[in-house]
């Protein structure tokens, strides 16, 4: 049965297409066909992170409309096997997305892959709802800080009321925290909410808590998911999210503050 997993957090720029990159990356590279979905219509940077912006031909607002079919809209990784994306249209405006055509492509995703991943707006309006509505699951994508839980909340209760399955009075849509640009040093001084307490707020399942980390820029910078980074700590705190997400128990990386070594102790730096 193909799962949808809405990548959604209420606020804006806290890497959620960042992580849609790295989630769908990831699966695909477990042998699971998935699709990312760039619902963000206008913004459209789900194909410049995955870099296959040169490729755009056809958008998902094209499908919808009829000016193209699924096939030819979406674009298979050139990487990773299994892996496809559907852009976002950059130029139509936000009410393109109705709601029967949104469900008619998933639907026919559906047919053919084992996870669609739905890339998510900021806010809460309109192409956010979208994006959540037929969701099976969702990742809700929190930064350390105030601002960012309280969007994530307000989404919660979103996904509690207005959601398909909640409509129809079906088990809830399954929610997972997924903590980003986590930075132990800032939590240690205060400046930042620890693990802890944004699990206390949100009360869901943590899924994933991935550290603030240079390679992510310089990931996105070169159009390749972070993920696929394997030896930085973003990378590796990904695919930790992965395995826990088809069902591993892992330990949790990345959440302490390094020791410096007695050079750098010595030296600074
Ligand atoms: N773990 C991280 N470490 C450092 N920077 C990050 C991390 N995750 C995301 N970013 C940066 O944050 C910004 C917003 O990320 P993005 O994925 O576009 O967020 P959203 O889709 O929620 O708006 C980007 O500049 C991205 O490079
Ligand atoms: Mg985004």
């Amino acid at each position: 049965m193909a799962k949808v997993i809405v990548v959604t957090s209420g606020k804006g720029g806290v890497g959620k297409t960042t992580s849609s990159a790295a989630i769908g990356t990831g699966l695909a590279v477990k042998g699971y066909k998935t699709v990312i979905v760039d619902f963000d219509i206008g913004l459209r940077n789900l194909d410049l992170i995955m870099g296959c912006e040169r490729r755009v031909v056809y958008d998902f607002v094209n499908v919808i409309n009829g000016e193209s079919n699924l096939n030819q809209a979406l674009i298979k990784d050139k990487r990773v096997e299994k892996l496809f994306i559907l852009p976002a249209s950059q130029t139509r405006d936000k009410d393109a997305l109705t709601k029967e055509g949104v469900e008619r492509v998933l639907n026919e995703l559906k047919q053919e892959f084992d996870f669609i991943i739905c890339d998510s707006p900021a806010g809460i309006e309109a192409g956010a709802m979208m994006a959540l509505y037929f969701a099976d699951e969702a990742i809700v994508t929190t930064n350390p800080e105030v601002s960012s839980v309280r969007d994530s909340d307000r989404i919660l209760g979103i996904l509690h009321s207005k959601s398909k399955r909640a409509e129809e009075g079906l088990d809830g849509v399954k929610e997972h925290l997924l903590l980003t640009r986590y930075n132990p040093e800032r939590v240690e001084k205060g400046e930042m909410l620890s693990v802890e307490d944004v699990q206390d707020i949100l009360a869901i399942d943590l899924l994933g808590v991935i550290p603030e980390s240079p390679s992510v820029l310089s990931a996105s910078n070169s159009g390749q998911p972070v993920i696929l980074d394997i030896d930085s700590d973003a990378g590796k705190a990904y695919q930790d999210t992965i395995d826990r997400l088809l069902g591993e128990e892992i330990d949790y990386r990345f959440l302490q503050v390094r020791k410096k070594g007695i050079l750098k102790r010595i030296f600074g730096g």
